[in-house]
C-alpha cells in the first residue's frame, strides 16, 4: 500500500479570529498544519500533499518540512481537497484526508485508518460515541426529534480512502457542490463509509476556546 496524506489547510480561520490564517497559528510554538503533517507522517502515511491558501504558499513552505508537496486550495473544504487530489500520484492505493485544524491526533488513529484500508475497506472513518443527548429541532426551536444516541457517532479526520474510490466519487460531484466531510463525497456515489475508534485528541480547533485547550495539552 501507497497512502498519500492530503491536508486541508486552506481555510482563513474567521471562527478563531487571529491574525493569520488558522492552520499558520502557533500551537506550543509550532504551526496547526506542521502538528498535523507530523501526525500523518509518524502515523505511518508515506507522502503529503497540503493545500493552503494562494497568498500564502511561502509561509507554508517554510512552516513544512522539506517534501510536502503545497496545491493552491479553493473557496470552500470541498473544493481545497478536490485541487489537492488532483495533484496526488495516480499510483497511490490510499489517500488520507486529514483537517489541519486537528493538530493533537495521535498518529495511532492514522495507523488505525490505514489497518482498516489495508484490510480492504474503501473508506474508514475515525468516530467517537456521543455522551449528550442529541435532539433534532423545527425551525421554531422546538425539539421534534430525539434520535437513539446509541446509534450516533461524532466523525473525526483523518477519513482514509481507497484513492481510486475516492477520485470516483470527486469525479461524480457536481462542481460547487459542497459537503462537509469526505466521506460524505464517497456516501453520494453509494460507497459504503467504515469506522475505527477515534481520539478525544483528535478535537478540531475551531474557536479561541480550543486553542486555549490545545495548548494546555502541549504544556503538561
Ligand atoms: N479548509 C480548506 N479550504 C477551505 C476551507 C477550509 O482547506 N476553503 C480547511 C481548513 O484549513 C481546516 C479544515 O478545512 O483545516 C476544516 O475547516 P474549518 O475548521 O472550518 O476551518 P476554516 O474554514 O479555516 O475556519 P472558519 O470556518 O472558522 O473560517
Ligand atoms: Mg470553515
Amino acid at each position: 500500500m501507497h497512502a498519500v496524506g492530503i491536508v486541508a489547510a486552506a481555510g482563513s480561520g474567521l471562527r478563531l479570529g487571529a491574525d493569520r490564517p488558522k492552520a499558520l497559528v502557533p500551537l506550543g510554538g509550532r504551526p496547526l498544519v506542521a502538528w498535523a503533517v507530523a501526525t500523518l507522517l509518524d502515523g505511518g502515511v508515506d507522502e503529503v500533499v497540503v493545500a493552503v491558501p494562494a497568498e500564502e504558499r511561502d509561509a507554508f513552505a517554510a512552516a513544512l518540512p522539506a517534501g510536502s508537496r503545497l496545491v493552491d486550495g479553493g473557496a470552500t473544504r470541498t473544493a481545497s481537497v478536490r485541487a489537492a487530489l488532483a495533484a496526488v500520484d495516480p499510483a497511490a492505493t490510499a489517500v488520507l484526508v486529514h483537517d489541519a485544524a486537528r493538530p493533537l491526533t495521535p498518529p495511532d488513529v492514522v495507523a488505525r485508518v490505514l489497518a482498516a484500508l489495508a484490510a480492504g475497506a474503501p473508506a474508514v472513518v475515525p468516530v467517537l460515541p456521543v455522551v449528550d443527548t442529541t435532539v433534532v429541532v423545527d425551525d421554531a426551536g422546538v425539539v421534534a426529534a430525539a434520535p437513539d444516541r446509541a446509534t450516533l457517532r461524532r466523525v473525526q479526520t483523518p477519513q482514509g480512502f481507497d484513492r481510486a474510490t475516492l477520485a470516483a466519487a470527486y469525479d461524480r460531484l457536481p462542481a460547487g457542490a459542497e459537503l462537509t466531510d469526505d466521506a460524505a463525497v464517497v456516501r453520494a456515489a453509494g460507497v459504503p463509509v467504515g469506522t475505527v475508534a477515534g481520539d478525544e485528541r483528535c478535537a478540531k480547533v475551531t474557536v479561541a476556546h480550543d486553542l486555549a485547550l490545545a495548548e494546555l495539552q502541549v504544556a503538561r
